[in-house]
């Protein structure tokens, strides 16, 4: 054998022994990935020892390319098997910080959102005095959202401002109003339905959302007068708002009822003094009343729209604002609160 082959074979030998020397020396994955690449890299040790074997007679080449093969099997499978130990090692240190005795976090239960709440109570009320829940679409036609309500085509409330458009005939509902026509369509008097749902319009700011949530009621039958109408009216209010709630009704407005009023109840901050605290309330901003819905009673252009005989019949309507009453309620300050859908405020009402 050759000096140069034998000095070759031993150099080889010596890095072998090198690496078995170390074991125990790499305590974790990564130091054990550097220590790999020490060996076994591109420019580790065990490749610059292969760059000897160019120099050796070519004779000497086969027996050092078949020892150089072996020590690297031997070394890759000494780093292995230090892999597979330090592995489980790690595996059991981070089982060994679990504590399966901690108690388990708890599952955020949820909460139905206080419009929802609102929303089912004011109709659990109003069922309760006889009235009959009805459904229609929120993406309505003109006639029944404006012109089959006294609302003629130049009116101002049919104003691009107000009303969202999908096309020049069909409108995202700006009220549910159009319920009492469907209502009346399907069926002869006398009537008394209650319609729940969203409603649109075109107006963003800290009291207008362009979406919100109105409950309308409305009853038809021969004989009803504005006495049932504050009666019915009273009594809701006073199961919603407690026994001890003034009503107030202001004359008002609306094209598809007359005479109109607007609905008031005494403050539910102050009681209806005004003041809290020796401070002006915030909520009646001093006047002990707050609004809360709006009615009337059905007006003959109404019926003859839907082909009630006026002379006939007599009717009431009303529509109020959810999330008005939510926040009268629950004394919320801020519409915004409704739709941020912030936990801490969600579950407040759990
Ligand atoms: N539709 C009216 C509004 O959106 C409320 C209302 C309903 C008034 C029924 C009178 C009768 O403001």
């Amino acid at each position: 054998m050759s000096n140069e082959l034998k000095s070759f074979l031993e150099g080889l030998d010596s890095l072998a022994h090198d690496c078995e020397s170390r074991k125990g020396q790499a305590c974790s994955l990564k130091e054990l990935d550097e220590l790999r690449i020490e060996f076994l890299g591109r420019k580790g040790m065990l490749a610059q020892a292969m760059a000897q074997l160019g120099a050796l007679d070519n004779t000497d080449k086969p027996a050092a390319g078949k020892k150089a093969n072996e020590i690297k099997q031997h070394i890759t499978a000494l780093i292995d098997s230090w892999q597979l130990d330090l592995t489980a090692t790690e595996a059991n240190h981070a089982l060994s910080l679990f504590d399966p005795t901690m108690p388990g976090r708890k599952p955020w239960a949820g909460s139905l959102h206080p419009v929802t709440l609102v929303m089912d109570e004011v109709c659990n009320v109003l069922t309760g005095l006889g009235f009959e829940h009805a459904a229609g679409p929120e993406v309505e036609n003109d006639w029944h959202n404006f012109e089959a309500l006294n609302i003629p085509p130049e009116h101002p409330a049919r104003d691009m401002q107000d009303t969202l458009y999908v096309s020049d005939n069909i409108v995202l509902r700006t009220h549910t109003s159009g319920m009492q026509i469907r209502s009346m369509l399907q069926q002869e008097p006398p009537v008394a339905v209650i319609a729940p749902g969203k409603v649109y319009r075109r107006d963003s700011d800290l009291t207008h959302t362009p979406m919100f949530h109105q409950i309308e009621g409305l009853l038809v039958d021969r004989n009803v007068s504005m006495a049932d109408l504050r009666g019915t009216l009273t009594a809701f209010v006073r199961q919603i708002f407690g026994a001890q709630t003034e009503v107030r009704f202001r004359p008002s407005f609306f094209p598809f009822t007359e005479p109109s009023a607007e609905v008031d109840i005494s403050c539910v901050m102050c009681g209806g003094k005004g003041e809290s605290g020796g401070s002006t309330c915030r909520v009646c901003k001093g006047t002990g009343w707050v609004e809360i819905l709006g009615c009337g009673m059905v007006d003959p252009n109404v019926f003859k729209s839907v082909g009630y005989d006026p002379e006939v019949y007599t009717g009431f309507a009303f529509g109020m604002g959810v999330e008005r009453i939510a926040m009268l309620k629950y004394n919320i300050g801020d519409l915004r609160m409704f739709f941020e859908n912030d936990v801490r405020f969600l579950e407040q009402f759990a």
